[in-house]
């Protein structure tokens, strides 16, 4: 029989079902449905946009009119591009994995817009200032590294489009996009905006709880976020809808590779049990998109052929990533930039997050369950 600590050691293994703090910003899988700050994911998702979303993560509240054109107003003057950041850009390398330049870009910007603030005061006058600079400059920081390094034009910021879904798309695109697209652009930003203690909003909060700055807590959530068992996740998912011609040719290549014990990218959740609630309003937009789009091959027929033969061998389902690939792909959008999008929309949860954590902080220290040797005697440097 295992020992009591093992036991304990295998059901806390990556803190599966552990309650790690308190947050009044998100619940997920808890009995109340997916909602932020108490509005249901479905009633934001069908009637907001991002811009909403992203103040009512902020700020506590929905906004009103006057409230939501004043910020984005703002978040428009944040997406320009200090020249010392796009030197930086133009430097690294064309090969990088975009995740890789906007994490650089993050903490370049951290170098170039210092956050002061009061630790022993806990003051943070300059919180909500740095983190609309942030929303507001990550796209911008991808579509200039993007066109830099694929035609080498210096692209410049200025754009008519007032939301960050308006754009991302016109500025990868450098046209203006289609009305379809920005919407369902909102819809994705808001299912992506938070989730509660992932594990990328988790690292946010670990990182200000050392009272580091907002650059510290965002950079290192990117790093977070980057692994397919996060949010790599939609860009693992379009790369294996990719490889199949046919739904049939998909249904055999998921058994293939369910029979050697692959994990299938963008199907199951730590938290979630029998479906993400948030696949259903993508999976919808990933069909229109393939309508608008003709789907010429085949796409969507094929994510259906996958999630169902998910579903008969494993009860697995798809999670938000799965149709989020395929909706992206349907807009024109290269798969490498697909986890960047992520952060377009998550910094807004990770602030809040970081917010939150600041305004009643305590360290994040856990403890750890040895299990290394004991008692080994010393051996001295000529004996080794
Ligand atoms: C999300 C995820 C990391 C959750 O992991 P978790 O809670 O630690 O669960 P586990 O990885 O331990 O999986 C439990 C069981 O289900 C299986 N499983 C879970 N997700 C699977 C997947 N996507 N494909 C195949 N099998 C999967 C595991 O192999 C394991 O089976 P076993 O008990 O026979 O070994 C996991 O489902 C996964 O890796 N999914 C793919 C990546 C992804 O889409 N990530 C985005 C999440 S929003």
């Amino acid at each position: 029989m295992a020992a009591p600590t093992e036991k304990v050691a295998k059901k806390v293994g990556g803190l599966a079902g552990i309650s790690a703090g308190e947050s009044a910003i998100c619940t997920c899988g808890t009995g109340h449905g997916l909602n932020y700050r108490g509005y249901d994911i479905y009633d934001l998702a069908e009637h907001c946009e991002f811009e909403e979303v992203a103040y009512l993560l902020l700020k506590e509240k929905l906004p009103n009119k006057a409230e939501l054109e004043s910020f984005k107003k703002e978040l428009i003057a944040a997406r320009s591009l200090p020249k010392e950041l796009k030197e930086v850009l133009k430097l690294l390398p064309k090969d990088a994995h975009p995740m890789d330049i906007m994490r650089t870009a993050c903490s370049t910007l951290g170098c170039l817009e210092r956050e002061e603030y009061d630790v022993f005061k806990a003051s943070f006058p300059n919180q909500q200032k740095i983190g609309i600079r942030l929303l507001g400059i990550f796209p911008s920081v991808l579509t200039f590294w993007h066109h830099y390094h694929t035609s080498g034009k210096e692209i410049n910021t200025e754009s008519k489009q007032d939301s960050i879904a308006g754009y991302f798309l016109e500025s990868l695109h450098q046209k203006e996009p289609k009305e379809l697209w920005v919407k369902a652009m909102h819809a994705s930003l808001i299912l992506y905006a938070e989730h509660e203690f992932n594990a990328s909003t988790f690292t946010a909060r670990v990182i200000t709880a050392t009272m580091s700055d907002v650059y510290a807590g965002i950079t290192g959530a990117i790093g977070a976020l980057r692994g397919p068992l996060h949010g790599g996740a939609n860009e693992a998912a379009m790369d294996l809808i990719e490889e199949f011609k046919t739904p049939e040719q998909a249904t055999q290549g998921i058994l293939d590779k369910l029979a050697r014990k692959d994990k299938i990218m963008g199907f199951g959740h730590r938290v979630y049990v029998e479906k993400d609630p948030r696949n259903v309003v993508i999976k919808k937009w990933s069909k229109r998109l393939g309508e608008d789009v003709k789907d010429t091959k085949g796409l969507y027929p094929i994510s259906e052929a996958i999630e169902k033969v998910m579903w008969d061998q494993k009860k697995l389902f798809p999670n938000l990533d799965f149709y989020s690939a395929s909706a992206y792909h349907f807009m024109g959008i290269p798969t490498p930039y697909f986890t960047p999008i992520f952060i377009f929309s998550r910094t807004a949860g990770w602030l809040a997050h970081i917010f939150e954590q600041r305004g009643n902080n305590k360290l994040i220290r856990p403890s750890s369950q040895y299990t290394g040797p004991d008692n080994k005697a010393f051996v001295p440097m000529d004996k080794r």
